[in-house]
């Protein structure tokens, strides 16, 4: 068997992506290896939201430029979202690249992989192709836990995002692959799917007859042996209250809701493109709320966007504060090629970007450990998904709202399972709790 060695930078997409690539090349006797000073093909899996992004993958094929010396029959390729950006730059910046290609020629890369072997140098495919759901998964990988992308693309144009060029237009799959996807997992000991799409909760409004995502909650939802649903990345716009209702009315969709927000200032958020308002905002969070009053949010956030003043930054501050979010990803603006904000006025220092980005880390800290404070001596829900990292004796899961918890005293659950736990202690990154007795056993243990 040749061998592949795939590394993989950015989102859960392009997890899912690789995931497709190792499966497909298995198919033509490609066994992964971790060890990529022995493999026939090497792929890189970009992501070119952000220039740092992009200097990492640039800076990985300056190490592997070596290793391409040394055996020049190495095929060493790039692909995914910072391919069909730089294009053909790649080759300029990288001359040891033979293959370049966009997520829409995955199908293909059996064929491309091979005409890169046979000598075909500086093969470039970055071109939109029509959408195939594509199952294929390496061997002998059972996750308890699993993505399924659920659309490609985005149509929304924000002006700092490049998203809408590297990815395409918004195509969803139907709602049969999907379920026959999620089936094929649980069959497999799935437990959990997180459903992917870029605008997920744009789902199905392309499709014919149209359908949304609120439908397809409750249809992943039947599947049999799955525990729990999880989706991402939703935007505001997009949120309607079929979907909030459907937050309540699905018990298998967890208590977690990543809802981006980018900017806290009306002024900012216009000029992103976002088409929502903070007011509109806080009125989704307290509709989802009222909902569901343990819904935990997280969001993204961008400092520094062009023109951001003192107070756009403030507006943000408090928006943190307002919500109350269980988890914040926060990034420093980044100008990004072709993007319509890279153009605009008033770009922000960086010395401004980096101290407001350590100020807005100082106050997620805060507002982030307040919400963590209230789960002391509740009990929760929680997957079990392995050994604790630091404790091997103790088990780990994570709650519905997505926390990170080490089960003392684990012995009578196993991975897999769905037990309640009580929160003993709340540390800044993990919860510790105790099982907490069935029916039965209490009644047991009280005789
Ligand atoms: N589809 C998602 C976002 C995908 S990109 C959505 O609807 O929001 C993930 C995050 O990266 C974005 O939410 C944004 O916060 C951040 N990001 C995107 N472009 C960026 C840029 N040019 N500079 C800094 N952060 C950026
Ligand atoms: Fe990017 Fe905005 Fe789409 S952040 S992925 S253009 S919703």
């Amino acid at each position: 068997m040749a061998k592949l060695h795939l590394i993989t930078y950015g989102c859960q997409m392009n997890e899912y992506d690789s995931e497709r690539v190792a499966g497909l090349l298995r198919e033509h006797a490609y066994e992964l290896t971790a060890d990529e000073s022995e493999a026939d093909v090497i792929l890189l899996n970009t992501c070119a939201i952000r220039e740092k992004a992009e200097e990492k993958v640039f800076s990985k094929l300056g190490e592997l430029r070596r290793l391409k010396t040394a055996r020049p029959d190495v095929v060493v390729g790039v692909m995914g979202c910072m391919a069909v950006l730089q294009n053909a730059t790649v080759f300029r910046r990288a001359p040891q690249v033979d293959l370049v290609f966009g997520s829409a020629a995955i199908a293909r890369v059996p064929e491309l992989v091979a005409r890169a072997r046979e000598g075909r140098r500086h093969l470039l495919e970055t071109a939109e192709a029509p959408l195939v759901k594509i199952t294929a998964r390496p061997p002998g990988v059972r996750p308890l836990k699993a993505f399924v992308t659920v659309m490609e693309g985005c149509e929304k144009h924000c002006t700092f995002c490049v998203v809408p060029r590297t990815r395409g237009r918004e195509r969803s799959h139907p709602p049969a692959a999907i379920l026959a996807e999620v089936r094929g997992l649980v069959a497999d000991g799935c437990r959990e799917v997180t459903l992917l799409g870029q605008t997920v909760n744009a789902y199905g409004r392309d499709l014919t007859p149209p359908t949304d995502l609120a439908e397809l909650l409750a249809r992943v939802s039947e599947v049999p042996g799955l525990a729990r649903i999880r989706f991402t990345t939703s935007n505001p716009y997009n949120l309607t209250p079929r979907l909030v209702r459907a937050m309540a009315d699905v018990p298998k969709v967890c208590e977690y809701f990543h809802l981006p927000l980018q900017s806290g200032s009306n002024a900012v958020l216009a000029r992103m493109n976002r088409g929502y308002t903070r007011e509109r905002y806080l009125e989704l969070v307290a509709a989802l709320r009222d909902a569901v009053p343990a819904m935990a949010f997280s969001t993204d956030l961008i400092v520094g966007f062009p023109g951001e003043t003192e107070d756009d930054f403030a507006a943000t501050l408090e928006m943190v504060e307002r919500v109350g979010y269980d988890n914040v990803f926060s990034f420093r603006y980044s100008r990004r090629p072709g993007t319509p904000a890279a153009s605009m006025p008033d770009q922000v220092p960086d010395a401004v970007k980096a101290e407001r980005h350590a100020r807005l880390l100082a106050v997620v800290q805060r507002v982030t450990a307040a919400r963590s404070a209230r789960l002391a001596g509740r009990t929760v829900e929680v997957l079990i998904d392995g050994a604790s990292r630091k404790d091997p004796g103790a088990l780990s899961g994570r709650t519905r709202c997505n926390r990170v918890v080490n089960v003392d005293g684990g012995g009578r659950a196993g991975v897999g399972d769905v037990v309640d736990v009580q929160v003993t202690e709340v540390l800044p990154h993990s919860l510790r709790g105790v099982l907490v007795p069935t029916p039965e056993e209490a009644v047991c243990s009280s005789r």
